[in-house]
């Protein structure tokens, strides 16, 4: 970075947004505004949705923390698993029925489509009869998962049946943890890890046959892995491609194969009865619970399924139900067993949902949406469907995907239904009106790439060799808009070039699980040496306010008098990393907190933010050097990520540079009161008026070295001008080409 307090000319540098498109877009209509990616949808299901969240983060926040009794009684030792007749278990299975049908048309077709209920025996046993068949000779028979548990648990069940050691024939890979060997013939893993594999080898020539299972659920890997397979299927006329999914899909997925013929495992299915409320519940933990009672109480024997959102509200369920089974006396209290199934869950844990009981008690399963498809429980009788999920979307403030409880689909309704009917006819509880139903759920789930922020899946397809993602084959491409915005971003920062070619350091940003302004502020740093800094800086922008003001006036003025002593004359990204350090010295002492009115609870997720971020740096090889404080240079790596939020002072107010709109310094901001001419702001939040919250003094010519595509200079004869006023700077961009992005060895880049 060019060391601007020696660059006499500064004070009198003007710049302006000259926003830049990139010649491969030349002739696009790009988009001004930012897109809305989050589909809210609205009525009573989605209040009830936004009441959960609320309640959930409570819940969390006091959890007691000694072990509740339900975890002592879940950690009793596993029973037996009911292993012995597993070959006759199989000969039972709808797809046995079909097994010359598959193999032959899976012979005789490059890419085929299976559709067949839950449970009916696509995942555990396809990918064993092609074995059988010599498939795989020449390749692995490889199997993907949206979720990594499935991935695990089936490949464990499938080693079982084999009769081998899980990681010899049958293996598994998910992130961290590749259990395969040079023997391994059947391969189950996530569709993120065969995506990660196709980046290094796009013909994916390791394997023979390729099953993309559960395709219906369209997690954001499966949409990228459907073009690379297809791409990959032509290349290789070898390569068998089967795609299994939920019937509604599967015509959709045989249209985009070229009309790929469709297979049917006629299921064995056994009819459920709905069951409606007369009106939805305010709280559906309490409904369920109080649905699964009565299930217990007086409906005959069969098991129960629950489907919850997630792993604290599954165990703070399983605590309250076993309270209140428990206080059913002791004749009763053992007639209910009750488990947690979530994807976090240890897999011992897991396995107790396949435990054999003693007759006379049963099994209430409370269980994630991983329940609906990707696990098949047998002797399910009774579903509770509260009607919600917990899904990634993407949060503008947080600037990263962010877990939100919101009503599940129409056809998720009906998958968790057909959960109660496989092995006698069933029931199921809906917690909504069947009203809802009709009115507020949507027929299917909006696919992930669809909702999820576009700049970090462009990226990603970038980095993957993808050059042209206007015209890139997506089974459902997400909105044009869309994608051409999320371009220019990756342009303007530095991530693709002008020819939309990917430039190194947007191969570095394609690592990182966030948002790619996140990312480069963060790969910037450890070039620029101060990642140590900056991952203070950037875990505790994304909590909510450190700090708390008491009502009382004098104790007001106490709290305002502790933060001025705090502040940093730069302002607030300076300030927070000041807190923070102070803190960290006090030896993240609560006290230290106290005196200073500072949300310890807060600062102590900074803290945990703040590990995970290091993590990832560490993962990809950066360092994490720290560089004193030293505020220009942490500044200035800031803006290389947050340039779009400049605003300049004009009279009293100040003007954003990206759309001119009238903002103002929050009064909380350690810039408050003071004239700056240009600030950068981390958030922009409307309340009486648009306020620039977490703000800080910076140089305008730093705008021009972070974002040459973005800015450029006005020009002001000023006393000394300059020759080099700027002409198209797009050209200077190209020049430079390789030089401003950063690079490890150069930590300062010229641009004269
Ligand atoms: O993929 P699909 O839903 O068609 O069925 P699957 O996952 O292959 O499961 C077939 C059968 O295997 C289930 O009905 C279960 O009885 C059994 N299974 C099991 O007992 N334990 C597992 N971990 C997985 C499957
Ligand atoms: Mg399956």
């Amino acid at each position: 970075y060019p060391d601007l307090e020696e660059n006499d000319e500064d004070e009198h540098v003007e710049v302006q947004v000259h926003e830049m498109v990139p010649s491969f877009l030349t002739g696009e209509k790009i988009p001004t505004k930012a897109i809305a990616l989050e589909r809210v949808p609205e009525g009573e299901m989605a209040k009830a949705a936004a009441q959960a969240g609320k309640m959930a983060k409570e819940r969390q926040e006091n959890r007691p923390k000694e072990q509740s009794e339900w975890r002592k009684v879940l950690n009793r030792p596993l029973g037996k698993i009911d292993k012995s007749p597993m070959a006759q278990q199989r000969r039972r299975l709808p797809v046995y029925h079909q097994r010359e049908a598959l193999v032959e048309a899976i012979k005789n077709n490059p890419v085929v489509v299976i559709v067949g209920e839950t449970g009916s025996g696509k995942t555990t046993q396809i990918t064993q009869y092609l074995y059988e068949e010599g498939f795989a000779e020449t390749g692995m028979i490889g199997c993907t998962q949206p979720r990594r548990v499935a991935a695990k648990s089936i490949a464990q069940r499938v080693a079982d049946e084999v009769g081998t050691e899980l990681g010899k024939l049958v293996g598994y890979s998910i992130r961290f943890e590749n259990i395969t060997s040079p023997d391994t013939k059947i391969k189950y893993m996530t569709d993120g890890m065969l995506q990660h594999e196709a980046l290094a080898d796009q013909n994916i020539s390791a394997y023979s046959v390729l099953m993309l299972d559960e395709a219906h659920e369209r997690t954001l890997s499966t949409d990228v892995l459907l073009p690379l397979v297809k791409a990959a299927s032509k290349r290789r006329p070898d390569l068998r491609v089967i795609v299994t999914s939920a019937t509604l899909d599967a015509a959709k997925f045989s249209e985009y194969f070229g009309n790929a013929p469709v297979l049917e495992i006629p299921g064995r299915t056994f009819p459920v009865e709905i069951v409606w409320p007369s009106k939805l519940e305010s709280d559906y933990l309490a409904a369920s619970l109080m649905q699964i009672m009565q299930i217990h109480m007086s409906e005959d024997e069969g098991d129960i399924l629950v489907f919850l959102t997630g792993q604290e509200e599954i165990e703070t369920a399983c605590e309250r139900l076993y309270e209140r089974v428990k206080a059913l006396g002791p004749a009763m209290a053992h007639t209910l067993e009750i488990m947690p199934v979530y994807s976090a869950l240890p897999s011992e844990m897991q396995s107790r949902i396949f435990e054999v009981l003693p007759a006379g008690v049963r099994k209430c399963i409370l269980a994630t949406n991983i329940a609906e498809t990707s696990l098949t429980i047998d002797g399910i009788r009774y579903v509770v469907d509260p009607g919600f999920v917990k899904l990634s979307v993407w949060d503008p403030q947080l600037g990263m995907n962010s877990l939100k409880i919101v009503p599940i689909s129409r056809a998720q309704a009906n998958q968790r239904a057909g959960r109660a009917g496989r092995t006698a006819p069933g029931k199921c509880y809906r917690l909504y009106t069947e009203q809802i139903f009709e009115n507020e759920m949507s027929s299917s789930t909006v696919p992930e790439i669809q909702r999820q922020n576009l700049a970090h899946a462009a990226l990603m397809l970038k980095a993957m060799g993808i050059t042209d993602l206007l015209s890139f084959d997506f089974l459902d491409p997400p909105s044009r808009p869309a994608l051409l915005g999320a371009l220019v971003e990756l342009y303007q920062l530095g991530a693709i070039d002008s020819e939309g070619l990917l430039t190194r350091v947007g191969r570095k940003m394609a690592d990182f699980p966030m948002d790619p302004a996140m990312a480069k502020v963060l790969i910037r740093s450890a070039d620029a040496g101060c990642a140590q800094e900056m991952l203070t800086i950037i875990a505790v922008l994304s909590m909510p306010s450190l700090f708390y003001r008491p009502s009382d006036s004098k104790q007001r003025d106490a709290a305002d008098r502790a933060r001025r002593r705090l502040s940093d004359g730069t302002g607030d990204h300076m300030t927070l990393l000041n807190i923070y350090n102070t803190w960290a010295k006090s030896g993240y002492s609560k006290q230290w907190c106290a005196d200073n009115f500072i949300h310890e609870r807060t600062l102590r997720r900074a803290k945990d933010v703040r590990h995970q971020l290091a993590g990832i740096l560490q993962r990809y090889q950066h360092r994490l050097d720290a560089c004193g404080g030293d505020a220009q240079l942490i500044l200035q790596v800031l803006a290389s990520g947050y340039f779009r939020n400049a605003a300049k002072i004009s009279g009293t107010v100040y003007h954003t540079l990206i759309d001119n709109t009238e903002v103002a310094i929050h009064p909380a901001s350690a810039l408050f009161g003071k004239r700056t001419e240009y600030v950068l702001y981390h958030t922009l939040v409307f309340t009486s008026r648009e306020y620039m919250h977490n703000v800080s003094a910076i140089q305008p010519s730093w705008l021009l070295n972070a974002a040459p595509a973005f800015f450029e200079k006005m020009d002001t004869n000023t006393k000394r001008r300059r020759t080099e006023t700027i002409k198209p700077l797009f050209n200077r961009y190209s020049e430079h080409d390789d030089d401003w992005r950063i690079s490890a060895q150069k930590k300062y880049v010229k641009y004269e």
